[in-house]
């Protein structure tokens, strides 16, 4: 294992979908501890995670699980005592908040407010809790930068150089966009995932001020990824495989510059591409 100075990878959640892929990813292209959660069943989430190919040896001593659900903030505050507690200090090196869950509304009439609150809590709320309690592990202005790391994986895999910064990214979607709805429905995904626009910019400035240089927040879509999220979708559409587009998204977010015209605070999709708020 690396020293502490090296940082830790967190993706919150991980049980499945683009967060599971995004701990496969982080487990086979860099050498940090890799945390991931998931609601329940952390034993079977951890097997699926490991059974992913061409993971390294030492993956399954660098993969943590924890119990998260981001509708009770205990549970969050309960991993942060964990982390504090197993990895003292360990600053946060590159993080992916994913939570999201989709109601289907497709006229008003449809909006059923349960629902609605659901989608609020888990898409928006969710984001906000996590960086609540996650950034107080980011690096400050006085922090040392990260250590330089060598790439790991040379072969056929491509591989991770990660920066000398942190880097705190958060799952939007391009329907959160306003400026980009064109097609309407699905109103609490889409209020919801526009808030991850507002909270990416906003923490971000927050770190301006706090950390300069040394960490940054971005927002993030990730194409039209094959998971459960998009099952009705399917057939006789092309979709990105959940482990092509982490890879695309890691690749970005670890050549991402700290600059202020550097991209940060905004959002980015799997191409690099900006999506506009
Ligand atoms: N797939 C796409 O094409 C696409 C496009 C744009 C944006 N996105 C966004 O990308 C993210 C991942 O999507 P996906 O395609 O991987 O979806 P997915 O396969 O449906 O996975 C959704 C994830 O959210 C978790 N989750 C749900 N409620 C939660 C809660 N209360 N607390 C913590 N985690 C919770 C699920 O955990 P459980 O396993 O416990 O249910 C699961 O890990 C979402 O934010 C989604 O909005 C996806």
């Amino acid at each position: 294992m690396v020293s502490p100075a090296h940082g830790f990878a967190l993706v919150t959640p991980a049980s499945r979908g683009i967060g599971l892929a995004f701990a496969q990813q982080l487990l086979s292209q860099t050498k940090l501890p890799v945390l991931a959660t998931a609601r329940n069943k952390c034993d079977e989430v951890r097997d699926r995670i490991l059974a992913g190919r061409d993971l390294p040896s030492d993956a399954e001593k660098r993969l943590r699980l924890f119990e998260l659900d981001v509708k009770d903030e205990s549970t969050i505050s309960s991993m942060t005592d964990e982390i504090r507690k197993n990895y003292p200090d360990t600053p946060l090196r590159l993080a992916v908040t994913v939570p999201g869950i989709l109601h289907v509304e497709k006229t008003p009439h449809q909006i059923d407010a349960a629902n609605a609150l659901e989608s609020f809590q888990v898409n928006a709320l969710g984001p906000l809790l996590l960086m609540k309690h996650l950034s107080h592990f980011l690096p400050t202005k006085s922090s040392p930068a990260f250590p330089e790391m060598e790439k790991v994986g040379e072969g056929e895999r491509s591989t991770l150089a990660l920066p000398s910064h942190a880097v705190y990214a958060m799952m939007a979607a391009r329907v959160g966009s306003v400026s980009d709805n064109a097609s309407g429905g699905w109103y609490s995904y889409r209020a919801s995932k526009s808030s991850v626009f507002q909270l990416a910019k906003t923490f971000d400035l927050y770190l301006r001020s706090k950390s300069g240089r040394k960490a940054l927040a971005v927002a993030l879509h990730p194409g039209t990824v094959r998971t459960d999220f998009t099952k009705e979708f399917w057939k006789g559409r092309d979709m990105l495989e959940p482990l092509d587009s982490a890879e695309r998204l890691l690749r970005f977010l670890t050549e991402m510059s700290p600059d202020t015209d550097g991209g940060r605070g905004r959002c980015w999709d799997w191409k690099g591409e900006e999506v506009h708020p």
